[in-house]
Formats: structure tokens, C-alpha cells, sequence
């Protein structure tokens, strides 16, 4: 388990990223609602909820346990229950943000309905039915595909349930609230950072260092159907390309598109595979790949075997590429400290559940929750107001001040490379 409720608010809120061009939505659709629209819709959408709460009312005093009826903006938090629909607990990571969500809602007093669909999209779509189902009041939704969620959501709008796309943007439908989430584009450019620091191009304050190459490297992407991924691997590209244009880094597969870099679900195993076709096809004439830029600590333990099994080493002084991640998973997390994995980025996910749960409170008192960015996540339908959160680069000299002395995770989850 990791250490550490939460329930502090964020120490570093991200401030939003201001329209400076540096980088567009991922996907092509236009814009067709903007947020003030949006601002109405909501605005009916209450109006329509209290009508339809007033009628409820004036029909039996009262509403049976777990159903939406009940003014929200007066109920008791023991009235309201909040479903909060999670991907998976195949990575640890989503079982801390659903621990930490479901504590922390509960600690305000709310009822929580908390599921896991084992990555599978029609077990999710399910579960969020059911939810509406049983009269959640509320949704929090960390999707599987965030394409795959509109009639779900078109259900619980016509119920008035506000919906709160939690970490991944929820995708082609306007009945998506809010969205609290960390900065994904600057996640990829501290990853691509993270690359140029272990290769040496750059140093730990993000100063040229001298090392000119030319470095072999080999890129790889999340799964496309999360929003995220496009938004990590732009990040890490704007960081990578200036470095590929003058020849300092090669990408040796050619391989730069991220059709061609993906990792369906994000899985490990998918990823060790790619990375051993990749020896195969492009370094078998004993060229040696130097860097590997992995956009999440499982797909860079897949990639790490690989490495390993073709005799790159067991670490980095023994010959492993550098290799990044994200999530500071505790397995991950071990590696860097023994020098086998290069970094992580660390996302707080007890600060992304308090900015789910402060959010959800919003609405529920009948408020806005509050944006620190309205411009940049479009889901294809509308800019969704989002909060982000900041995140850090985790190398081995700083796993002690940003995870142990945080309470993430214990010195001894560390050095076992398992949470306890
Ligand atoms: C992304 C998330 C990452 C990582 C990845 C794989 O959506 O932002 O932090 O967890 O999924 O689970």
C-alpha cells in the first residue's frame, strides 16, 4: 500500500499552459462547442436536475438509498454516493489512485462505488451503466478508451450526473465536466529530458553537457486510444527533435511516428516484443541502441528484459541503454536505484485524487469546480476545463526527497521493489 492518505492540498498546483502554440490537440476534430456553451449547458443541465429533484421531492419526501434523488446542493454526503470507474489493477498505479480516491471521498462523507474493468472496454462501459443504474450521483472515470464512453455519459447526462474524466480526457461527446489530469505534454518533455540527461547531452539542470553522439535511440508510445499518449509523445518529440535535426540522436529503426512507436494498453509484454523485433531487425549487425524513450514504467520493464535477454547487461554500467518511465511504479522505482532503469516521472496520485475529490464536492454544492486550464483539452466535441497537476523527474540521487521523505512509498517498498 503506499504510505500517506493525502487530504493536504497540493503543494505545487500547475499553473494551465497558455496558448502559446507549443503544441495542439492530438486529434483532428474541430472544435464545435465552445466553453461558454458548454457554461449553458450546464447551467440547463442544473436547472433541469433541480426540476426533475423538485418533482422527486414533491412525489415522497426522501429518496431511497444510493438514488440521485435529493437536491444535491443541500444533501448530506452520506445521501450521495460516487461512482468512480478505474482501468485496471493490473498496474499498481491505478490501484493507488482508486485507494486513495475512494479514502478521501469517503472521509467527506460520501458513499463510494469503486470499480475495476481488468482493461476490458465493454466491462467498463458496463460497470458506468450499472452505476447510473444504482443512482450514482456523480461519476469520477479513469477510461480504458476514451473513445469508447459517449453513450454511457450521454446516460448520465440525461440524468443531470456530472461527469469528472479522471487522468485521461474522455473523448467525442460533450457530457464530460471536468477533467483533472497532470501537465501530459511537459510529462513528455521530461521524459525526452530525462533521455538527453543520461545520454549525457544534457546536464541535471537542463544545461548543454557536451556529449554530441551520435546516439542510437529507439522511441516508444502509450496505447492510441488514451488521450494521453498523443500529448506525452508530442512533448517528448518537440524535446528529442532538435537533437535528431543536428544528428546528435538516431533514430536507427526510423521508426518516429506514433502509429509506428504505440503500445497497445500500454502492455509490458507488448513492449518487450517490439523491443525485441527492434534488435532484431535494426541492431543485429552489432550496432548498439543507447537510449530508450518509454512513456510508462511497464512498457520500460518490457522493454528492459528485452535489453537483457540480448545481452546489453544486467545494468547501465554494465552496458543497458538508458532507459525512461513514468508513474514511479515501486518495481520501476528499484530499478533506478540499481541503476537498471534511468528515470520515472512521478505523479502524485493522492494530489490527483484530492483534485478529484475537491472537484466533485464542487458540484455537488452546486459550484464550478475550479480550471487552471481551459484551453488545451479538447475532446474532439469541446474544450473540457481541466485542473493540472505538476510532475517531477525521478532520478536515483532524488528518490529519497520526492518519494520516501513525501511518504509515497517507504524505504523499505524501495528496497524490496514491492509495496507493502
Ligand atoms: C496513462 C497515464 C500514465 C500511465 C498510463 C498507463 O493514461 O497517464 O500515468 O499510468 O496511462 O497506465
Amino acid at each position: 500500500m503506499l504510505a500517506g492518505g493525502g487530504g493536504e492540498r497540493p503543494r505545487h498546483a500547475a499553473q494551465g499552459r497558455t496558448g502559446d502554440g507549443a503544441y495542439s490537440v492530438p486529434f483532428d476534430d474541430e472544435v464545435s462547442n465552445p466553453l461558454e456553451e458548454e457554461k449553458d449547458m450546464k447551467s440547463i443541465r442544473f436547472v433541469a436536475l433541480g426540476g426533475v429533484l423538485a418533482l422527486g421531492l414533491a412525489a415522497c419526501s426522501g429518496g431511497g438509498a444510493g438514488s440521485s434523488s435529493g437536491d444535491e446542493t443541500n444533501a448530506d454526503p452520506s445521501d450521495l454516493t460516487i461512482g468512480v470507474a478505474m482501468p485496471t489493477e493490473t498496474s499498481e498505479r491505478w490501484i493507488a489512485d482508486g485507494d486513495a480516491v475512494k479514502s478521501q471521498l469517503e472521509e467527506a462523507g460520501y458513499t463510494v462505488d469503486l470499480q475495476y474493468a481488468a482493461d476490458d472496454i465493454p466491462t467498463q462501459a458496463q460497470q458506468i451503466d450499472q452505476m447510473i443504474t444504482k443512482g450514482a450521483d456523480l461519476l469520477i472515470v479513469a477510461s480504458i478508451d476514451g473513445t469508447a464512453l459517449a453513450n454511457q455519459l450521454q446516460a448520465a447526462a440525461d440524468q443531470g450526473i456530472p461527469v469528472i474524466a479522471y487522468d485521461r480526457l474522455i473523448r467525442d461527446t460533450e457530457n464530460v465536466d471536468f477533467y483533472v489530469t497532470f501537465d501530459n505534454y511537459n510529462v513528455g518533455v521530461q521524459q525526452a529530458t530525462s533521455l538527453l540527461v543520461g545520454l549525457g547531452i544534457l546536464d541535471a539542470e537542463g544545461n548543454e553537457a557536451g556529449a554530441t553522439g551520435p546516439f542510437n535511440i529507439e522511441l516508444f508510445a502509450g496505447s492510441l486510444d488514451d488521450n494521453n499518449a498523443h500529448f506525452f509523445f508530442k512533448g517528448a518529440m518537440d524535446t528529442l527533435q532538435p537533437y535528431i535535426d543536428n544528428g546528435t540522436l538516431v533514430v536507427k529503426s526510423g521508426q518516429t511516428e506514433i502509429e509506428q512507436v504505440a503500445t497497445l494498453r500500454w502492455l509490458q509484454e507488448t513492449a518487450q516484443k517490439r523491443m525485441e523485433d527492434l534488435l532484431t531487425s535494426t541492431y543485429s549487425d552489432g550496432t548498439k541502441v543507447n537510449g530508450v524513450l518509454s512513456p510508462y514504467d511497464g512498457i520500460s520493464r518490457g522493454i528492459i528484459t528485452a535489453l537483457q535477454n540480448a545481452g546489453y547487461g544486467d545494468s547501465i554500467e554494465a552496458g543497458l541503454p538508458i532507459v525512461t518511465g513514468q508513474d514511479a511504479e515501486i518495481a520501476s522505482v528499484k530499478l533506478i536505484k540499481d541503476g537498471v532503469q534511468f528515470s520515472t516521472i512521478f505523479k502524485d496520485t493522492r494530489k490527483l485524487a484530492e483534485q478529484a475529490v475537491v472537484s466533485a464536492q464542487a458540484f455537488l454544492e452546486g459550484d464550478e469546480p475550479e480550471a487552471n486550464n481551459t484551453e488545451d483539452y479538447d475532446n474532439g466535441v469541446k474544450v473540457v476545463p481541466s485542473f493540472l497537476l505538476e510532475s517531477d523527474i525521478v532520478y536515483a540521487d532524488n528518490i529519497q526527497s520526492l518519494l520516501i521523505d513525501s511518504g509515497y512509498w517507504t524505504e523499505e517498498e524501495v528496497a524490496a521493489g514491492q509495496a507493502s
